[in-house]
């Protein structure tokens, strides 16, 4: 099965413009806004009382001025750390001394303050949710999400027909797709991919993967098999593609989407900008 291919690439903010500001924070993902994203990629970790927040590594030792894992840490424990001084956001451009929202700029972000922020975007912003170490937690990742997705009327097929699909959910494990796949079967799933397995060499992915992921090592080191998941049905869905050859390299191979942490840059080099 070949599907139609999509006209433009897509460009989705990696942790939000986690290059321009502190990833994984509000004024990360509202630049990646103003920069025109069409997506926002964030991970999501469970903390201790069961608060989904969007950080990456499982400590919050290099992003924050605290110490420790997310899944030991309360979410009142995590709101009295600064997420944003590490990067030194008053380069980004942001001015947090003059923002009314000056706290929350920097603070731990949940994903419910995410979808807040794209709910009031202005604009249709799609969210590329990635689970973080979900076998760790057997299900309750997926579940929170998956609840946390219906309250905000988000876990169905778009509201328009035609339209894309406001949320999807990615994850290097497959049974966490699986499981989001079993549960809410509107919502799409793409499996990230590190290396091209023996099990994925002919481009087909396991089972409750709809999207493929791969990696831009992948993509340099065999861009045949770009073709060859396009060819299984599979969109193709990039990351993280910061350099101008990459993506390059990734529009020579007609990808359907670009996961970036410099959302701005590569808009202009599409012409989008
Ligand atoms: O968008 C996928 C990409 O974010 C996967 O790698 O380590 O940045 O979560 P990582
Ligand atoms: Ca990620």
């Amino acid at each position: 099965m070949t599907h139609a291919r999509q006209q433009t690439i897509q460009v989705v903010a990696h942790r939000g413009a986690s290059e321009a500001a502190p990833e994984h924070t509000l004024a990360a993902y509202r630049r990646a806004i103003e920069d025109g994203a069409d997506a926002l990629e964030c991970d999501v970790r469970l903390t201790a009382d069961g608060h989904l927040v969007c950080v990456h590594d499982r400590r919050v030792n290099r992003t924050s001025n605290g110490r420790g894992a997310v899944s030991t840490l309360e979410l009142a424990d995590l709101a009295a750390l600064d997420f944003g001084s590490w990067k030194g956001i008053e380069e980004s451009g942001e001015r947090p001394d003059r923002d009314p929202d000056r706290g929350e700029l920097t603070s731990v972000l949940t994903l419910e303050r995410l979808l807040e922020l794209v709910a009031d975007a202005g604009r249709p912003v799609q969210l590329a949710i990635e689970t973080k170490h979900p076998t760790r937690w057997a299900g309750r990742v997926e579940e929170r999400l998956l609840e946390m997705l219906r309250r905000f009327g988000l876990d169905g097929p778009p509201r328009e027909a035609g339209a894309p699909a406001p949320v999807r959910v990615m994850s290097f494990s497959a049974r966490s797709l699986h499981r989001v796949s079993l549960a809410a079967p509107a919502l799409p799933t793409v499996y990230l991919m590190q290396f091209v397995t023996p099990r994925l060499r002919d481009g087909r992915l396991p089972a409750g993967a709809g999207i493929a992921g791969p990696g831009m090592r992948i993509v340099r080191n065999h861009p045949g098999y770009i073709a060859r998941l396009h060819r299984a049905g599979h969109r193709v869905h990039v990351w993280t593609v910061n350099e101008p050859e990459d993506v390059e390299l990734c529009v020579r191979l007609g990808v359907d989407a670009i996961i970036t942490n410099r959302p701005r840059q590569v808009l202009a080099q599409l012409g989008r900008a």
